[in-house]
């Protein structure tokens, strides 16, 4: 097993010159990098905000907050009267394998994952198990304005029934913004919905039947395994790796055996595993469907919440065929209690629409008016890099506090976007054990099994970074720490004395 080092090739790159990055956030990450290589260490001081406007020609308010930003990170400190140090060397830790599901179908039974993630949602607790954004880095003010003007303009139709596939304004707001996922939409190929977890449940519906087996990343979102439960569709887990995705030879293998009618992945930084594949492997997975007709429902609910470059294309963008069914929402940005999400079904849009109807009617109007308005002139984008570089500043604090209080034996994730890491510990450890001694610490996790039918990833917990950070999620994490260790070296105590 590879232990935690101080460098590696990946970080000691400069990041590519990102549009989409402001100039402070560009030279802050070109210090992190060189603290990442060492030749920034651990005490170190930085060049004077002075010095370094006038050798990177920048201005001082764009160096000040630049050394803001990795004040944020936890990397730098500034010492009144003296300057800025190097906090401590970044650690960077090793990566979990690509997993090894076990290769048949299994039928989809994931009480636990409910019984989990009630509890997680109903307690008191640090919370670090459930996938959500805290509230404080979503624009609430701004959108309960909104509210009010698309009650105060709309007083009638905001109480009409709208039917699908949606409201006009907001459908056409979301095929501008996916064109920068380099999709080609028009509105009326949109149809909006409670949410991405409806638009799954309805592309899963509109292209499957109960019996069909579905093709899965693993691990996967476990509300993914719930909707296949619930619609009696078996899963295959497929060989997935925390970089390049899922295995696209054993897509292949189970294509050819015409085991699946469909395969269900969340596409950009996918939780939990934070995956999100090259464009070119992103062509070949949407062409290896296509040959063999079987149709993708694509997640891309983390897709606009990248750290580096521009956003990641969709899968859809490869779509030749209408054989992709898009799902997406603004729960991760925006708002999840208003429930605004849609989907773009291709071929299967009429059924997706006429599902829609059936299951549920419509999606609420005011919402919609309201996420519309946000996304046409509330300052989204600006919005948007503010989220992006709390959510990058997060997993990176959490990141390093893994590294220190977590044994060396740790794995995790080093996701480029999202804010969500999987942590992998020994084989034989006990994840499930440790989310319950956690719970009764006023600490949630989201244990490994949830996210696997055929409950592997015993060993594995999923971390939420979407919460800023602070003293109490610090000591959370040390206690965790702890609670990993005391159940380990019991494991090594029991293990010697079975032994002998
Ligand atoms: C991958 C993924 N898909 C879907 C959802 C649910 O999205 P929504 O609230 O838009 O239904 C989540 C929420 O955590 C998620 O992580």
């Amino acid at each position: 097993m590879t232990t935690q080092t101080t460098q590696t090739t990946q970080t000691t790159q400069l990041s590519p010159p990102s549009p989409d990055k402001n100039l402070y956030e560009q030279i802050a990450d070109r210090i992190q990098h060189l603290i990442a290589e060492g030749t920034l260490q651990a005490g170190d001081r930085l060049p004077s905000v002075r010095k370094l406007h006038s050798q990177w020609s920048v201005s001082i308010s764009t160096v000040l907050e630049a050394y803001r930003l990795l004040e944020d990170r936890g990397l730098i400190t500034a010492r009144p009267q003296s300057g800025y140090y190097v906090k401590a060397a970044l650690k960077v830790p090793s990566e979990p394998q690509q997993s090894c599901p076990p290769p048949k179908a299994h039928h989809v039974d994931n009480s636990l994952g409910f019984r989990v993630i009630c509890a997680i949602r109903d307690s008191q607790t640090v919370r670090l198990g459930a996938a959500v954004p805290s509230m404080d880095l979503l624009p609430i003010a701004a959108l309960n304005r909104l509210t009010g003007q698309v009650l105060r303009q709309h007083q009638i139709l905001a109480h009409a029934y709208d039917l699908p596939p949606g409201y006009e304004p907001l459908r056409h707001e979301v095929a501008r913004r996916l064109m920068d996922a380099g999709c080609s939409v028009t509105p009326d190929q949109v149809v909006t919905t409670n949410g991405t977890l409806e638009s799954v449940f309805l592309s899963l519906r509109a292209v499957t039947q109960p019996g069909d087996t579905v093709a899965i990343e693993s691990p996967t979102y476990y509300g993914l395994l719930e909707a296949l439960e619930v619609l009696h569709l078996k899963a295959l887990e497929l060989p997935t790796h925390p970089r390049d995705g899922i295995s696209l030879a054993d897509l292949e293998v189970v294509l050819q055996q015409g085991k699946i009618a469909a395969c269900a992945i969340v596409s950009n930084f996918s939780n939990p595993l934070g995956t999100c594949m090259s464009d070119e492997r992103k062509q070949q997975f949407v062409e290896l469907l296509a040959q063999h007709q079987v149709p993708l429902i694509e997640d891309d609910i983390y897709g606009e919440v990248y750290f580096e470059g521009t956003r990641p294309k969709a899968m859809k963008a490869f779509d030749q065929e209408g054989l992709v069914l898009y799902c997406s929402s603004c729960s991760k940005t925006l708002s999840p209690g208003l429930r605004v999400g849609w989907a773009v079904a291709g071929r299967y849009q009429a059924k997706v629409e006429q599902l829609k109807w059936v299951i549920n009617q419509t999606t609420a109007i005011v919402p919609q008016m309201t996420v519309a308005a946000f996304l046409a002139n509330g300052g989204y984008d600006r919005h948007l890099r503010q989220l992006r570089r709390a959510y990058q500043s997060q997993m990176l604090r959490m990141t390093q506090a893994i590294c220190d209080y977590f044994p060396a034996e740790t794995h995790v994730t080093r996701p480029n976007g999202g804010h969500v890491l999987w942590v992998e510990l020994p084989p034989n450890f006990d994840a499930l054990a440790l989310y319950e001694l956690a719970l009764q610490q006023q600490i949630s996790i989201a244990p490994g099994a949830i996210f696997s039918p055929s409950g592997s990833y015993g060993n594995c917990f999923r971390l939420n970074a979407g919460l800023p950070w602070s003293e109490e999620i610090d000591q959370a994490m040390q206690r965790l720490g702890e609670l990993i260790r005391q159940q380990m070296a019991g494991r090594r105590i029991w293990s010697q004395k079975v032994g002998g």
